[in-house]
């Protein structure tokens, strides 16, 4: 059976990331197999920034935001001489299987690291819950209600002053911050890269808006889609209505993890080590109807993660 394993994150930081370092950890050590931590993720890896983990490391880290580990992007892990060198660094104090946290980029590096006999696990450690065959990954229900929040307090503002709000979020390609915040927050549009964007029926919508009864609106739209400043210009000529836009920015990476990201992060912790014991590896943790299962990485990356239709279907009923 496997005797040590190392413990990353990489990528973009998530809320939740440190109680699944602590929850694996934590089964390692009740198990009696050696862990470390390493550092910056895959140039931690690379450079041999391995810290050897007891049952004080991870103390008073489950309610902490960002990752203590530390992430970093590392775009040269993706050169085979590189991971074959990291390799060589693990060998040297005995490293045998990883549990990686991170999004798909950090995924497809686990996935190499397997192919090359390091067995490695994925735990989903991202906001922007863009990793297919999981109902939510690590982060992205803190990022939910740290957008909620905003969301709640520009309209506040929004109303006594009867504007139109416009809100960019987070999600990199992925319109689930914007489609759950929307929802939650009752916004008149969600604009996502999936749903589409149609400059002229937000107008048309928001001019429907304004000529009914509520003198105020909230359109909430994915990063990437176009300038929201910009747009807010052209809504305010074409409808009438006194428009203001808003970036959210990093600030949705941060916060206390929510008790939801913590339970979530904590058993995908303890399944992670589970399958590295039964000797697999090229498998990701996802949660699929409640259960936590292992899924084959490749499987997973070779799908496209979709917006969930029957949320959006709600959004429209409810505008
Ligand atoms: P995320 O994991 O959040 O999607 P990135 O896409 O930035 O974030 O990927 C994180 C890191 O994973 C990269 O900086 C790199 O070290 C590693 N990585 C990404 N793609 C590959 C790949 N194709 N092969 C090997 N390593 C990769
Ligand atoms: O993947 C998480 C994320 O916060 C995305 O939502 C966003 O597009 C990106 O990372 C921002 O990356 P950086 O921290 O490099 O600016």
């Amino acid at each position: 059976m496997v005797k040590c394993i190392g413990i990353l994150t990489s990528g973009g930081d998530a809320p939740g990331m440190n109680a699944a370092i602590r929850a694996v950890t934590r089964t390692c050590l009740n198990n009696g197999i050696e862990i470390y931590g390493v550092r910056l993720g895959y140039k931690g890896l690379h450079d041999g920034e391995f810290i050897k983990f007891d049952s004080h490391s991870t103390r008073n880290i489950i309610n902490i935001g960002g990752t203590f580990l530390k992430s970093a992007r590392f775009p040269e892990f993706k050169d085979v001489k590189v991971r074959e060198e990291a390799i060589e660094q693990m060998k040297k104090v005995g490293i045998e299987a990883l549990v990686v946290i991170g999004g798909d980029g950090s995924y497809n590096g686990a996935l190499k690291l397997t192919e090359m006999g390091v067995n490695c696990i994925g735990i989903p450690g991202t906001i922007d819950n863009d990793i297919p065959d999981t109902d939510f990954t690590v982060g992205f229900d803190t990022a939910l209600n740290t957008i909620v929040d905003a969301l709640d307090k520009l309209r506040d503002t929004s109303s006594s002053h009867q504007r139109c709000t416009i809100l960019e979020v987070m999600g990199r390609r992925c319109g689930d911050l914007a489609l759950y915040a929307g929802l939650a927050c009752g916004a008149e549009m969600i604009i996502t890269s999936e749903t589409g964007f149609d400059e002229e029926e937000v107008i048309q919508t928001l001019k429907k808006s304004k000529a009914g009864d509520k003198k105020h609106a909230i359109v909430v739209i994915t990063e990437h889609i176009t300038d929201v400043h910009e747009l807010a210009k052209r809504v305010e000529t074409a409808t009438g209505f006194e428009t203001r836009a808003n970036v959210l920015g990093h600030m949705q990476r941060g916060g206390r993890p929510s008790a939801q990201d913590r339970v979530l992060a904590s058993r995908m912790g303890v399944h992670a080590v589970e399958l590295l014991m039964e000797g697999k590896g090229g498998l990701c943790m996802s949660k699929v109807k409640g259960e936590i299962v292992g899924l084959p990485i490749e499987e997973v990356l070779s799908h496209k993660r979709q917006i969930n239709e029957a949320i959006y279907e709600d959004v429209l009923t409810l505008r």
